[in-house]
């Protein structure tokens, strides 16, 4: 007898990797929960193991970091093992999904692999037929790094082409998909007091910064060959810059916001001599690196935007890991106004703080009188705090974009294009030469990052 046909399914390549026990089952866990992708999706869990799927799941709760929901985990899971190797396990997998889809059904394949796989399984995908060139109903997630240089990133999306249409396929970048990522454009364009003053004559400069407390966990291997130029900056940095630099869109159609991004992407440099590189003390010992690598665990880079808009405009990017705190942020940082300059008054500047993580919200920096008697200023913050708002749980990241790619909404999504851009200008920093700075304490960091710009971050 033939199964109720599923509205949503979702196949996962790579279903026993971290990213798939940290992220994906989580988030589609609490989508099930709350009914938003539909009563009757099912998570296809894709792997090389011998599991069934009870042994699956047994696996799941020894291993995901956080106690997974295995209930409802039981309801949505089948695990099928395939090796992305053998063509014949594709076919499997066909018929698997065939029996419980309808003609109504939209599948998402996640390829939650090393993009070096991407090729392979896209290649036996498209050689069984499991996905029609074309067909809306099919999409295909990837997550970054989509490649590692601009031209392997060329090399994987040329053979994804050969399989998919630039409109089947969705590249993850989960900083889309956080609240105050998507929020950006809103404080930008739906408030005149910034909307107004979003340029090169009242910008001082803007700071992008993400900072990690961890080192590489387990994913040595990995993150060895990527250094935090791939990592964070290629992707999440370059994305929240060009949305922070962007010029007015025509619409907010997607199209439209990509074209301007991208017209910022093209437009970036960097400076060599007011950038700085690191590597945490103890990172070559770690597991699956090699003990003489030179990979760079932290970024300090001094960025310029040569467009109308922003030329002259620094816009310092960080990133690292074992640094003092976890942080994400963007700090625009207005001039100083006609009259403290004239009266060399010993004010602060006013600032916006897109706070990203631990809290999402905006902050506004503001000089004040200091309450009472006492003739003094000092500097205060307007702040707005979006999960002290918001009723019930924030949702996360991955779970807005799972149901964009589900919904078939792409402007979350990097496109083509924009990859192609911030490959380009990743390959030109790498291109140069550079010390690695190793550190124990992200202290030497920040003071050499005051000699190189005189920036405190
Ligand atoms: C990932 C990187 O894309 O982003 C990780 O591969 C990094 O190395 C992570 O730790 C940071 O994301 P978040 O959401 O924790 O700031």
């Amino acid at each position: 007898m033939r199964n109720t046909p599923m509205e949503n399914i979702i196949v996962i390549f790579g279903a026993t990797g971290d990213l798939t026990m940290r992220k994906l089952l989580p988030a589609l866990t609490r989508l099930k929960k709350n009914n938003d992708i539909g009563r009757l999706s099912k998570v296809v869990a894709v792997g090389r193991r011998s599991f069934d799927t009870a042994a699956y799941l047994d696996y799941v709760t020894k291993n995901a970091p956080e106690t997974p929901d295995i209930k409802t985990l039981k309801d949505m899971v089948d695990y099928v093992k395939t090796d992305i190797g053998h063509v014949d396990d594709f076919m499997r997998l066909k018929e698997h999904l065939r029996a419980m889809s309808g003609p109504k059904t939209v599948t998402l394949y996640y390829f939650a692999v090393s993009p070096s796989l991407f090729p392979v399984i896209a290649g036996n995908i498209h050689q069984v037929g499991l996905v029609q060139k074309g067909d809306k109903q099919a999409r295909i997630i990837f997550e970054k790094p989509f490649g590692n240089s601009l031209e392997s990133a060329t090399a994987i999306n040329d053979a994804l082409y050969e399989a998919f249409d630039e409109h089947q396929i969705y590249r993850i970048d989960h900083y889309l998909g956080k609240e105050m990522i998507q929020n950006l454009l809103t404080v930008r364009f739906a408030n005149r007091i910034f909307e107004d003053v979003w340029h090169n004559r009242t910008i001082k400069n803007v700071k992008i910064i993400v900072k990690e407390t961890d080192g590489v966990l387990n994913r040595g291997a990995y993150y060895d060959d990527a250094g935090a130029l791939s990592d964070m900056i290629q992707s999440h940095l370059l994305q929240m810059l060009s949305l922070v630099a962007m010029d007015t869109p025509m619409s907010y159609h997607s199209t439209d916001v990509k074209k301007e991004k991208i017209k910022v992407l093209e437009h970036i440099a960097f400076e060599p001599k007011q950038s700085l590189f690191g590597q945490y003390a103890g990172y070559t010992k770690e597991h699956d690196v090699a003990p003489d690598s030179k990979t760079e665990t932290f970024v300090f880079l001094k960025a310029l935007v040569n467009t109308p808009r922003f030329k002259g405009v620094p816009f310092y990017l960080m990133t690292g890991k074992k640094l003092e705190v976890k942080q994400s942020m963007i700090i625009i940082e207005f001039e100083e106004t006609n009259e403290q300059r004239k009266w060399k008054l010993p004010l602060s500047t006013n600032k916006l703080i897109i706070k990203i993580a631990p809290l999402d919200g905006v902050g506004l920096m503001l000089n004040s009188k200091v309450p009472g008697l006492k003739d003094a200023v000092h500097e205060v913050e307007l702040e707005y705090c979006v999960a002290c708002q918001a009723v019930g749980n924030m949702p996360e990241a991955y779970e807005k974009l799972l149901l964009d790619a589900f919904f078939g909404h792409k402007s979350l999504f990097a496109d083509w294009c924009e990859i192609e851009r911030s490959w380009r200008f990743v390959d030109s920093i790498r291109k140069t030469s550079y010390d690695l700075m190793i550190y124990d304490h992200y202290d030497a960091l920040y003071e050499q990052i005051i000699t190189l710009t005189g920036e405190v971050i």
